[in-house]
């Protein structure tokens, strides 16, 4: 006799993205058996336990005849339990007690628990983003996930609590709500800039790095506000674009830290120094965003920045300069967005003691500065020294961030129209051409520059600071201030590091 099939449509993980999986389940007469090719290892058995308990347990039946799983194409590879739903659906299908009418054009994604309840999964919005590619007009994925998945326009979402629901649903005996947009609950304010007394030049710079995108180094020794001014960098920048909050949402869900919802807020990451460069960058056998895609649309701090290994810090370079990593896998690549501001912060000297007390030989200040590549500090293009005085206390409080941000939201909005028709949205996403345009007119720019003994990426960089600065000051054209002071930002990175170098 032949057998009966059916295939189901559903989605996995890839590294932020998902890619279809179809499910098809062949039943035929024979000794009982239940197969699934197509997935990995363990999770065969695994899968196979939890859908025939989901099954059973929901009052249908398992049937007794051989049953053959595939999970197609197989050269994706498939992680995570998401298949589960798909699978007992696709069984129930081609056991006849479901009838396929009911589930046209409908995509599932789901865990099942052995009571049969439907767990949530990763990636949600990942994986409505598939369906609406490809086509599909309604998704199926567990309750919790639902606000996430119905991000997607164009696509019905539905939440289902369980395996029973959602067979009553295909059967046309249950019509649920469509699922509505959901929000992620909003984290805590970001702390502001008020608490942060003196230290003029590194709110400066940080101002300058918000408005432009552009990275900053912090130097100074320990107890003087680095961390602190870190922290305060997001609540600096504009608020992200439903697109740019759509992009957070979707890395931060695949990588399982979702909230429920959009994340409407710029994400803020500190990994510690002992991170390794796959943590750093992203990796794995199933690829993982890293750190710096955790940070895309946000704030990327790297606290102690020579500490870092140097395998972290050169993989650093290639999306300092795209604004993307790709990551290889055995077949191939993987791109993960990862645009950021990068704020570092590093001591004077390895021994971080106060001036005077400092035990550090000039060769040890030379190899701890050594650490960081030329190629690295080349893309970081503010670099500030922190007044190494204690904080006035009782001093007059310093501006909070409110105003700030309104500053850097007006010089965004002068690059945004001005950069009108091109592919950069900020001063430091300008290409080459567009840097070299702004400074042909000005015999008194190009001395400056010259003046500054600079390489030629070197010139790029402090004009797309120097840009930055006039946008700050509601001006189109540079001026020589602008130049010059985008000048001693780079020129104090070259020094920092030539201390004893
Ligand atoms: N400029 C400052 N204004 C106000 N408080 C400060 C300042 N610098 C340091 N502090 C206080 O010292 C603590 C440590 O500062 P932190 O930012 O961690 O220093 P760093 O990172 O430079 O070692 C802060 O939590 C804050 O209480
Ligand atoms: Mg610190």
């Amino acid at each position: 006799m032949p057998g009966v099939l059916a295939s189901i449509p559903t989605y996995t993980l890839d590294g932020v993205d998902s890619r279809e999986v179809t499910v098809e389940v062949d039943v035929r007469r024979g000794l009982p058996a239940f197969a699934i090719v197509g997935l990995p290892g363990p999770a065969v058995k695994e899968a196979r336990d939890r859908v025939r308990s989901a099954l059973v347990n929901s009052g249908f039946d398992f049937p007794m005849s051989r049953l053959t799983a595939n999970l197609a194409p197989a050269s994706v590879r498939k992680v995570g339990p998401s298949f589960d739903l798909a699978l007992a659906v696709a069984v129930l299908a081609a056991s006849g007690q479901l009838d396929s009418g009911g589930l046209e054009d409908l995509a599932v994604c789901g865990e099942l628990s052995l009571g049969g309840e439907l767990r949530p999964v990763r990636g949600a919005l990942a994986m409505a983003t598939g369906a609406r590619r490809a086509g599909m007009k309604r998704l199926a994925v567990p309750e919790e996930c639902a606000g996430e998945a119905a991000l997607v326009e164009g696509l019905d979402v539905v939440g289902v609590p369980t395996l029973a629901r959602f067979v009553a649903m295909a059967r046309g005996e249950w019509t649920p709500e469509p699922a509505l947009p959901a929000c992620a609950a909003p984290q805590a304010q970001p702390p502001d800039l008020c608490d942060v007394r003196g230290q003029r030049d590194a709110r400066r710079a940080l101002e300058i790095a918000a408005a432009g995108g552009h990275n900053v180094l912090m130097v100074g020794p320990p107890g003087v506000g680095k961390t602190m001014l870190a922290r305060r960098l997001p609540g600096i920048l504009p608020a992200p674009s439903l697109e740019e909050a759509l992009e957070v949402t979707q890395i931060h869900g695949a990588a399982g830290l979702t909230r429920g919802g959009l994340v409407a807020e710029r994400p803020f990451r500190a990994p510690h120094h002992t991170i390794s460069a796959p943590g750093l960058i992203g990796g794995g056998s199933v690829p993982r965003p890293g750190e710096i895609t955790l940070a895309h649309r946000g704030v990327l701090f790297l606290d102690e920045l020579p500490e870092f290994s140097r395998p972290a810090l050169e993989a650093l370079r290639q999306p300092l300069e795209a604004g993307s990593i790709e990551v290889m896998r055995s077949q191939r690549t993987l791109v993960f967005p990862a645009a950021f501001n990068l704020i570092a912060a590093c001591n004077p000297c390895p021994c971080a003691k106060p001036g005077g007390a400092c035990t550090c030989s000039d060769l040890d200040r030379a190899r701890y500065h050594r650490r960081l590549s030329g190629p690295l500090m080349d893309r970081i293009d503010l670099t500030c020294q922190l007044d190494p005085r204690p904080p006035v206390v009782g001093a007059e409080p310093s501006e909070a961030s409110e105003g700030v941000r309104a500053r850097v939201e007006a010089a965004r909005l002068a690059q945004r129209e001005r950069l009108a028709g091109s592919p950069a949205a900020c001063n430091a996403e300008l290409v080459e051409a567009e840097v070299a345009a702004m400074v042909r007119g000005s015999a008194g720019l190009r001395r400056i520059l010259h003046r500054s003994g600079m390489s030629a990426r070197g010139h790029d960089r402090v004009v797309r600071v120097a840009q930055t600065i006039a946008d700050l000051d509601g001006r189109e054209a540079l001026g020589a201030a602008d130049v010059e002071e985008a000048v001693a930002y780079r020129a104090a990175g070259s020094e920092a590091m030539a201390v004893a170098a």
